[in-house]
């Protein structure tokens, strides 16, 4: 099962979007299990929400956990991190066995450090936007940037409706550069994952629409598809 970050990110590059499902509503007493459950409906991609108490009103996984996981599944991990200080922690992340690193911008006036560290060991980087961040803070570091996280709820919880006033952001980012892809999370399922295709999202993070679906395997599956047709219609 062990494998490389290069391994994992060149199986990245293939220029597929994905649905990437989020472990903030799995059964965290079975993780292991939940999260080779992800990857048998269909997923290679899987999404970590850390949270410090501090930047979000939630705690969640710490660098200890991911690296005890990390020996155990090939999937790429897609770290998400809800913190006041993500330079204090980006070592142990990086070192834990991330493959993608997003950082939020309401909390660094200037990433370059950050987003130089997490690309220096070969990671992926990102900026994350909450709804209300415009789009100005991202752009005077478009060539730092691999993919833009926007927000699509207020960060801290799985469950929230989403946000659909965030869509014309991911039609302007989306149209900067094609190398910079489009990450949404928060609030998609069935009846949103379309309208963001069609907007330019590649990579769709799901959490209560995936774990807590009657059947998994069909909730990927519908999703997917969805995906797929808001991808054709955008021509
Ligand atoms: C929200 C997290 C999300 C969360 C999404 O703070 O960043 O990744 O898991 O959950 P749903 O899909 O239920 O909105
Ligand atoms: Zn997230």
């Amino acid at each position: 099962m062990a494998s490389t970050r290069q391994e994992r990110l060149t199986r990245f590059d293939d220029g597929q979007a994905r649905i990437v499902p989020s472990l903030l509503n799995c059964d965290f007493g079975i993780l292991a299990a939940e999260i080779d459950d992800a990857k048998r409906c269909g997923a290679d991609v899987i999404h970590w929400d850390v949270m410090d108490g501090v930047f979000v009103p939630n705690f969640s996984y710490g660098p200890v956990l991911i690296d005890s996981l990390r020996p155990q599944s090939d999937m790429i991990f897609d770290v998400h991190l809800m913190v006041q200080d993500p330079l204090r922690y980006l070592d142990n992340y990086l070192e834990a066995g991330a493959d993608l690193i997003t950082v939020h911008t309401e909390v660094l006036d200037d990433p370059r450090e950050t987003l130089r560290a997490i690309r220096k060991r070969g990671a992926r980087a990102g900026l994350a936007l909450n709804p209300p961040t415009p789009i100005e803070k991202i752009l005077p570091w478009l060539d730092e940037l691999d993919h833009v996280l926007v927000m699509s709820v207020m960060p801290g919880f799985g469950g929230q409706k989403f946000d659909s006033s965030v869509l014309s952001k991911v039609r302007s980012i989306s149209n900067l550069r094609n190398d910079i892809w489009v990450e949404i999370d928060g609030g998609i399922n069935k009846s949103t994952v379309e309208v963001a295709s069609e907007a330019g999202v590649r990579l769709f993070v799901v959490g209560s629409a995936f774990y807590n679906a009657d059947n998994r395997a069909e909730a990927f599956g519908d999703l997917s598809r969805l995906m797929q047709r808001g991808r054709s219609n955008r021509g």
